[in-house]
This record gives structure tokens, sequence and C-alpha cells, in this order.
């Protein structure tokens, strides 16, 4: 079992336009300074992420609450929005089959078909709760603040429906994952002794996906949880090292750092050339961006890198023609799987047509790994850097490893950037701004802010 990253391709020694090699070596010396700080921070308990893999009563919660509620349920639809949907859906399509719910039950092995209600649009809400039968389904309602207005607008939806079916037994068809004591949710979950599984106070959002707001799900689904703490708990060992080369986090976090500060590529493509591990990247993006785009402490500058989503070898025709000709303000950082759960021949067939012959004889799996490493082959002759995260198999130990991985490198690049990681207080305005359309009671403020804001003009319309 084995994570590694090379970035042979991310330095100035292979790629023209990489990383010089006196800044490397300045990043390696600085290192020192880096480390102590994320170390400190740990310290102060801010850095909950890192202790999930090893909390077995945690872990013990969300696998006793699955056992249990085993082969009462044909339906499993998550409430949750960032990173209380992005976490769980992307361990499910990484780690159980593609098409899952068009699965028989014995296929799915009794678990249930999954649902993410990620948004508030009224027709996919609408088309979900027409389609499942409300006596055989558990709605999972995740929100670490117990109060995010999508989700709760979801959940008034799901617990009219509920009370309206079930009566007295609406209660047995929820479990909400929330903060231990604070928030909306766990003051319901307390009056009504609705099941609630705890996600703890140190753990913020879009780092929570190894705490019950992923692995609650994933084990309701079916996934093995063990392995993936596993992995992930091994990479939070080797992001304890002091040394920059021997820390995958730290290279990570430092590299894409040293990129946009030095060569301005502040926009960091993540791209799996793999299917299972294709919403890997979205929940990177909200990990990256809501991480490290804000002011910066000591002049107030708005830094931070833009992170993109892309899928090797399908975006290959899409994006990689701008990544490869366009503006050089990029990096790539390509996912590789060693070695695919099956792969299929390609049938030597037309030998006599030279655009398929050539085909014939290798495999997929081949053919998907080829193609990576023709693509990054091609962004370094045309001098532009990236690096390959490889995994020897997208099973669950690797993804807990590339989790805590990309987790670890987002607080190491905060660190860099100068900025809080941890917190999102560009989201709030807008909130507030949603509240006060919304008649909140405590919304009078931004209220009164809203209404100084300009009126639409009607020569700025067309
Ligand atoms: O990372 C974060 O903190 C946010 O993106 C949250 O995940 C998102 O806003 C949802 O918040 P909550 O889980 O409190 O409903």
């Amino acid at each position: 079992m084995a994570l590694r990253i090379d970035y042979t391709n991310m330095l100035a020694g292979a790629v023209s336009g990489g990383i010089p090699a006196d800044a490397w070596a300045a990043a390696e010396r600085d290192f020192a300074a880096t480390h102590a700080a994320v170390k400190k921070l740990q310290g102060t308990g801010a850095l909950g992420f890192l202790d999930l893999p090893r909390d077995k009563t945690l872990h013990d919660r969300s696998r006793d609450f699955a056992k249990a509620a085993r082969g009462k349920f044909d339906d499993l639809v998550l409430l949750g929005i960032g990173g209380s949907a992005l976490g769980p859906i992307a361990l499910h399509a990484a780690l159980n089959a593609r098409d899952w719910n068009t699965l028989t039950k014995k296929e799915r092995r009794g678990r249930p078909r999954f649902h993410v209600l990620d948004n508030v649009d009224p027709g996919t809400i609408a088309h979900v709760m027409g389609r499942v039968d409300l006596a055989r389904t558990l709605f999972i309602v995740i929100s670490k603040s117990g109060g995010t207005a999508e989700t709760m607008a979801q959940y008034l939806i799901v617990r009219g429906a509920l009370n309206e079916a079930l009566g007295a037994k609406a209660g047995e068809h929820l479990v909400f994952v929330t903060d231990p004591e604070k928030g909306a949710l766990r003051d319901i979950a307390r009056q009504e002794g609705i099941a609630a599984v705890d996600i703890p106070p140190n753990v913020g959002g879009r780092f929570s996906v190894l705490s019950p707001v992923g692995i609650l799900p994933a084990a309701l689904l079916g996934v093995r949880t063990t392995p993936l703490l596993a992995g992930a708990a091994d990479m939070a060992r080797r992001c304890r090292a002091a040394t920059l080369r021997e820390n995958p986090g730290a290279v990570f976090g430092v590299l894409q750092w040293l990129a946009d500060v030095h060569l301005h590529r502040g926009l960091h493509v993540l791209m799996p050339y793999s299917d299972p591990l294709r919403d890997v990247s979205d929940w990177f993006v909200q990990l990256w961006a809501e991480s490290l785009g804000k002011h910066r402490a000591p002049d107030d500058a708005g830094v931070g890198p833009t992170p993109i989503a892309s899928h090797g070898a399908t975006d290959q025709h899409s994006q990689v023609q701008l990544f490869m000709e366009g503006t050089p303000n990029k990096t790539v950082s390509f996912i590789q799987v060693g070695e695919h759960p099956v792969d299929v021949a390609i049938p030597k067939l037309h030998q006599d047509v030279p655009e398929l012959a050539y085909l014939g004889g290798h495999h997929l799996g081949e053919l998907i790994d080829i193609e990576r490493r023709a693509t990054a082959g091609a962004l370094a002759r045309r001098g532009r850097p990236n690096l390959t995260i490889h995994l020897e198999h997208a099973d669950e130990w690797h993804l807990g490893a590339l989790i805590m991985l990309l987790e670890v490198a987002t607080v190491y690049a905060g660190q860099l950037y100068g900025v809080n990681a941890l917190n999102q207080p560009g989201v709030e305005l807008g909130k507030q701004f949603t509240y006060a359309m919304l008649g909140r009671a405590d919304a009078g403020a931004a209220r009164r802010e809203w209404e100084t804001l300009p009126k639409p003009d009607p020569d700025a319309s067309v």
C-alpha cells in the first residue's frame, strides 16, 4: 500500500516554467518555521480532523447506528450542503458501484439506494420526495452549525412529509449529524429524542469527511470504513515529518503556494485519471477554495488560489487545450491509479485500419495511464508545471490517505498564504442578506445594509 507524489515536473530542473531551484531550496530551509506554526495550531486543538482516524468511539457510533439500521430502509436521503455533502458524495462515488441506485437490493448487499439533496432547487427535491417510499426511507440531516438555511429548508420539507405520512413514527426516519452541543438540530434532537451523531466541535465542515459526516453515510451504504480511516491515519503520521521532502501534505501545499507566488500560477487543477475518484475533485475544490481564498492577516490583501476540477482522460477533450496553451497561470495535479480492480482488453479487430489497429491487444487500464503520462509529458514539454499523486489502488485505504494528504496540504498552504484556513468569513454577508430577505427576526442590520445597495439600473440591462 502506498501513496506517492512525483513532483519532478513542478521544478525548473525538469520544466522550463517550473519552480526555480533557489525558491525550492529556500522553502526547504524555511520549512522548520511553517512546520512549527502548524504544530502550534494543532496544539491549540484547532486541527481536530487530524485526530479523526484514531477516534474509535466516534467511529463505533456510526458503525453501531448503521448496523442497527441494516435492512430497515430501501432509500437513504442525505440533506446537507458544502462540506456536509461533498465528502459523502466523494466516498460513495469512489467506493461503491457507479450505478448503485439501479442495482438490485441483493446487488447492493441489502444497502439502501442513495440520494443527496445538496441544493434547494425545487425540482430536485420534489422529484426525490415523489420517488421514495417514506415508510422505507432514512433521512440523514448533516449540518455542523445545525442552522444552515438550505439544509434547514430541506429538513422542514422532509419533516412535514414524514409527519403527514408517519405521524409519531416520523422521528424514526431521521438521524442528525451535527455539533454535540450547539445549533437548532441538536436542540430538536434533544427535545424529540431523535438519533444524533456528533461532529467534534473542532472539526469544520470541509475538513469533516472522516468524521460521521462522511463515515455514517458510508457505513450505511456498506463501505469498509476501517481501512479508510487506517489510510488516513498512515498519511497523518507521514505528515508529521519535520523535513519538507518527507512530508507529503506539506510538499503538495508548499509546491502549489510557490507556483502561485513565484510563477503567478494560482489556478490549481486536480485531475484524477479515474472514474471512481472523479468526485474527489469537487470535494477538493471546496476544501482549497473556501480554506485559502481570503484576506491575508497583515495587509488585508485578498489572496488564495483558484482550484479547478478536471477529469482524465475525458477532459483531455475539453480543458487540456487551455492547460497546454492558455494563459500560463496554472498547475495541474494528476491522480494516477496503479492497479484497477478489473481491466478490459481491447480486441484486435480491424487490423487493416491504422486508426484502430494500434489499439488492439492493449488494455484500458494501460491506455488511461498512458494518456495521463502523455498529457503530463506534453505539459512539461510546453513548460507547464505538473505533478502526479500515485495511488496503488483506488480503494478505501488509499482514498483515506489521499483525503488526509489534501487536508494537511490545505493547512500548510494556509500558513504560507498567511490566512486562517479554518474559517469562512466571506460567505457570511451573503448569508445575512438571505436572512434579511426571508425576514429572519435577527437580521435587522443586514436588512438595513441590503437596502443601501444600488438598485437595478434600467440602462445596465439588456
Ligand atoms: O466548510 C464549511 O464550513 C462550509 O462549507 C460548510 O460545510 C457549509 O456551509 C455547510 O455548513 P453546515 O454543515 O454548518 O450546514
